[in-house]
């Protein structure tokens, strides 16, 4: 893939399969709607883009998002004081636990219509390691052989938040600085389509994560452990993905509901801060 130039902004890919940056925006700024419009093509285009070197408010960060559609707040996850929807993903130096995003996964696909995106600003990125992996679930879905793609095809799958932040979930010995309150509603359950067609593009794409996904509809978590088990597996192969090097000032803006990310756990010794707000999505089909 080369650089694609739209108008007034410039996509330059980072790996083969997905990934942009976007140079010639500041987003600090109020931009127009054509603007916004190449952004959200090149989103479309790339599902996951960056910009760098970007200096944003939480008021800034909150009112670029919205230009994408209303934000959402988590339902375990306490936003800032006085800005419910902002997430801060936070990890001390001292901290040696699992971090936070750390295993392949979308955003919220316990919710009924999970988020449509996420923007994740880098506020205090370690000099070393922190970097973001991607993967690209159209792709995922393509290099599928046509049978096991006929037999995806009207398959439902249950989602549920019980993994992370249920009661006894990962959260209780984990994310020690980050505002998570566990409840039994981690355990309320969603289906939602394996293969998912994409609401913009029309293209389909596979649609299950191990930290959501717990088994398919009218099986046992047993019956449905091997294959989705091979698919998890699949879906993250690197031949799909695209990796992201966090420096100060950095944003990662992701169509959630086309690709997988996984934050690598591998900075020990150094702080990480992160503010995320999510877009509110529609229901897969
Ligand atoms: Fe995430």
């Amino acid at each position: 893939m080369s650089a694609t130039a739209l108008s007034t902004i410039t996509a330059s890919p980072i790996a083969g399969a997905l990934g942009a940056e976007i140079s010639g925006v500041r987003l600090s700024e109020h931009l127009t709607d054509d603007v916004i419009a190449e952004i959200r093509q090149a989103l479309l285009q790339y599902q996951v883009i960056f910009f760098r070197d970007q200096k944003l408010t939480l008021e800034q960060q909150i009112a670029f998002g919205e230009r994408f559609g209303p934000l959402e707040t988590h339902d375990f996850v306490e936003g800032m004081p006085d800005y419910p929807q902002v997430i801060r993903v936070v990890r001390e130096a001292d901290e040696t636990t699992l971090n936070f995003g750390g295993a392949w996964h979308a955003d919220v696909t316990h919710q009924e219509c999970p988020a449509m995106g996420s923007i994740l600003y880098g506020h205090d990125v370690p000099p070393v390691g922190g970097d973001t992996l991607f993967s690209n679930q159209y792709l995922a879905y393509d290099t599928l052989s046509s049978g096991m793609k006929r037999m995806l095809d009207g398959m439902i799958a249950v989602h549920s938040a019980r993994g992370p932040f249920g009661p006894e979930g990962r959260s209780k010995d984990n994310w020690k600085n980050m505002r998570v309150n566990t409840s039994d509603k981690a355990y309320d359950e969603m289906e939602h389509p394996v293969i998912r067609t994409h609401p913009e593009t029309g293209r389909k794409m596979l649609f299950v994560n191990k930290t959501f996904t717990i088994r398919f509809k009218d099986m046992t978590e047993q019956e449905s452990a091997p294959l989705l088990n091979y698919l998890f597996q699949h879906a993250s192969h690197e031949r799909f993905t695209c990796r992201f090097r966090w420096t100060p000032g950095s944003v990662a803006f992701w169509d959630n509901r086309a690709v997988l990310h996984y934050a690598l756990n591998d900075y020990t010794g150094h702080r990480r801060e992160m503010y995320r707000v999510a877009i509110s999505g529609d229901r897969p089909y």
